[in-house]
C-alpha cells in the first residue's frame, strides 16, 4: 500500500516537473534584435522556454512596425499558441491587441507598455515590464547622492547642478518617464538641477558619442557637472565622447558623473574602471522569465494569476529595478 503511494507520488512530481508547457508554441516580436537590453531579454525568454519545454519563435522587427506587423500576421496565420510582443511603436498596440483577439491568442506584451485602456479591450492581453518611474528615481538619486557626498562636484560653486540628458526614443514610457523622475528626484533631493542641453539619442551608442561631442565643444567640458543618460549604451557613448577629452580616465580633476539604466555588461565593466558612475538593474532575466511563465499559463487557459507572480490591476507583472552603483561593486 505505502509502496503505491509512494510510486504514485513519484509520478505524478514528475509529470509535473517535465511537461505543463509540452507543445506550448510562443511567437515573439522583438521591436529591434540590434539592442543590447533587449538581447539580455531575449536570451532570458529562450532559456525559460526551454526550461519549461515550450517552443519560442522570435522575430527581429528591425525597428519598423509594418515589418513586425507582418511577423505577427504570420504568427496568428501558423500555428502559435501565444504572443509576446516589444512593441516598435506603443501607439500600434490597439491594432496588435484586435488581431490577436478577432484570432482567440492570448498576448503579453513586454518592455514598451500599452496604456491600461487598450490592455482593458481584450481579457487575455497583458503586459510584463518594469516602472519606468521607479528607473527615472534611482538615476536621479545615483547623481544627487554623489553630488552631496563631492563638493567639488559642483564645478562653477553655485550650488545648482549643470547636466547634460541623453534620452531614448521617442514616445518609449522609458524615455519620458526616466527623464521626468531622474531630475525631479535630483531637485527632491534639495539640489537645484540645470539642463546645459538635452538631446534624443534612441538608445544608441554611437549616436550618444556624436551628440555628446557635440555639447563638449560648444558647452566645454569643464561646464558639465553631470551626464544623464536614459540607458547605458547612450552613457557609455557619452563616455567614449568625454574619454576623447582625457575625461574619465582616472584623473580626479577630469571626472564627470554620468549614469545609465539596464546594467548591462559593458556598463558595469565601464564602472568597474572607473569610468561611469553607476546605472540602475533593469532586470532582463526577471522579465524575460515572467513573460514566458505568464504566456504559458495563458497558452494552458489559465489567466494571469497562475504565473506565479504579484498582479497589479489584473493585466500588469512588475519586477522591479534596482540601483547599481560603482563603489558598491
Ligand atoms: C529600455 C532599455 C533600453 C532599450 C529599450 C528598448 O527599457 O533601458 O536600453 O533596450 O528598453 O525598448
Ligand atoms: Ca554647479
Amino acid at each position: 500500500m505505502r509502496k503505491v503511494f509512494v510510486m504514485t507520488l513519484a509520478l505524478v512530481l514528475a509529470l509535473a516537473s517535465c511537461s505543463f508547457a509540452d507543445g506550448v508554441k510562443i511567437g515573439a516580436g522583438i521591436y529591434r534584435f540590434n539592442d543590447a537590453f533587449m538581447l539580455r531579454f531575449r536570451n532570458a525568454m529562450t532559456a525559460e522556454s526551454e526550461k519549461l519545454g515550450a517552443t519560442i519563435e522570435i522575430a527581429d522587427g528591425r525597428d519598423d512596425q509594418n515589418t513586425q506587423d507582418a511577423q505577427i500576421d504570420g504568427f496568428l496565420s501558423g500555428d502559435v499558441n501565444v504572443l509576446i510582443v516589444n512593441l516598435v511603436d506603443r501607439m500600434a498596440a490597439q491594432s496588435v491587441v484586435d488581431k490577436a483577439k478577432s484570432a482567440n491568442i492570448p498576448v503579453v506584451f513586454i518592455n514598451r507598455e500599452p496604456s491600461l485602456e487598450v490592455l482593458n479591450t481584450y481579457d487575455k492581453a497583458y503586459y510584463v515590464g518594469a516602472k519606468a518611474e521607479e528607473s527615472g528615481v534611482f538615476s536621479g538619486q545615483l547623481i544627487a547622492e554623489y553630488f552631496k557626498s563631492h563638493p567639488e562636484a559642483d564645478k562653477n560653486h553655485d550650488g545648482k547642478l549643470q547636466f547634460i540628458l541623453l534620452k531614448g526614443q521617442n514616445g518609449h514610457q522609458d524615455m519620458i518617464l526616466r527623464s521626468k523622475h531622474s531630475v525631479e528626484t535630483i531637485r527632491d533631493a534639495g539640489i537645484e538641477p540645470v539642463e546645459l542641453a538635452s538631446a534624443i539619442a534612441n538608445w544608441d551608442k554611437l549616436e550618444a558619442m556624436k551628440i555628446m561631442n557635440a555639447f563638449i565643444m560648444s558647452i566645454g567640458p569643464e561646464n558639465i557637472e553631470a551626464v544623464i543618460a536614459n540607458n547605458d549604451e547612450m552613457a557609455l557613448g557619452a563616455i567614449e565622447a568625454l574619454k576623447a577629452q582625457d575625461y574619465n580616465t582616472g584623473n580626479p580633476e577630469m571626472y564627470i558623473p554620468v549614469v545609465g539604466v539596464d546594467a548591462n555588461a559593458s556598463a558595469l565593466e565601464a564602472m568597474d574602471r572607473g569610468e561611469m558612475l553607476g546605472t540602475v538593474l533593469n532586470d532582463a532575466d526577471n522579465q524575460g522569465i515572467a513573460a514566458v511563465r505568464l504566456a504559458v499559463a495563458l497558452a494552458g487557459g489559465k489567466d494571469i494569476s497562475a504565473a506565479g507572480y504579484p498582479v497589479t490591476d489584473g493585466k500588469y507583472i512588475w519586477i522591479p529595478y534596482q540601483k547599481v552603483l560603482t563603489s558598491e561593486r
